[in-house]
């Protein structure tokens, strides 16, 4: 069967990766989360103290970066790999949330990235999200889907899920660094978020997961 390029970009907290990892297991295509790398590019920095408003360092630092992203299909597992290192669970706690828009902008980060990426889905046969993939990384894909949802809805869900490893974190803190990191990923120079002209719209406040897996595998469907 002919194999396609699947992105899926939206504000954070849509559900963007349960989604990805559902199609990818469905299909058996690869999955990648784009963000993920953002965030163990930006652990790395935090970590050795670099400065990314000093492009010199940020040049240098990229330099020691390897990244692999590794996507279990049988247990749904997704782990983050940075210079060989399994980082999945520091890159998802709140440090690297608060600065990881901030790195994500800076212009040699995203160079970085893209090109990673873009690679990545040279073989087609892949499911990406995150905010840029359906326009800057693969703008021919065959099929681009644009995620939105309420966002009391987006903070009560990424809330439990944080709550779960951390029950010291509160509401007002998830809700504030959501709202800081769609305002500079949709108001950035480089690569900001928006939905792809030819993207189809998918609002899930009011579906359940197995309604919006039917009207995806359709949407997936009419494109192969
Ligand atoms: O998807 P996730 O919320 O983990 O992404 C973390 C951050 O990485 C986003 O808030 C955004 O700043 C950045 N990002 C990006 N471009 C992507 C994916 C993520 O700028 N393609």
């Amino acid at each position: 069967m002919k194999k396609i390029i699947i992105t899926i970009d939206g504000y954070s907290s849509c559900g963007k990766s349960t989604l990805a990892k559902q199609l990818a297991a469905k299909l058996n295509y690869l999955y990648i989360d784009s963000g993920a790398m953002y965030r163990a590019i930006t652990l790395y920095f935090i970590q050795q103290r670099v400065d990314w408003a000093d492009t010199y360092q940020v040049k240098t630092a990229l330099e020691s970066i390897q990244l692999e992203f590794v996507y279990n299909q049988l247990t749904g597992q997704s782990d983050m790999y940075l210079n060989e290192e399994n980082v999945e669970p520091m890159i998802r706690e709140m440090v690297v949330a608060e600065k990881v828009s901030e790195v994500a902008a800076v212009r040699e980060v995203r160079e970085f990235a893209v090109a990673q990426q873009q690679q990545m889905g040279a073989a087609k046969g892949i499911v990406m999200d995150g905010r840029d993939i359906g326009t800057v990384v693969f703008p021919h894909a065959e099929l681009k889907i644009f995620m939105t949802a309420d966002p009391a809805v987006r903070v009560q869900r990424r809330f439990k899920e944080l709550y779960a490893k951390n029950p010291n974190i509160s509401l007002h803190e998830v809700k504030e660094n959501l709202e800081l990191r769609d305002y500079i990923d949709s108001n950035r120079a480089v690569s900001p978020l928006r939905k792809a002209d030819d993207a189809i719209i998918l609002d899930n406040s009011n579906l359940t997961m197995d309604e919006q897996l039917d009207l995806v595998s359709q949407w997936v469907e009419d494109a192969i």
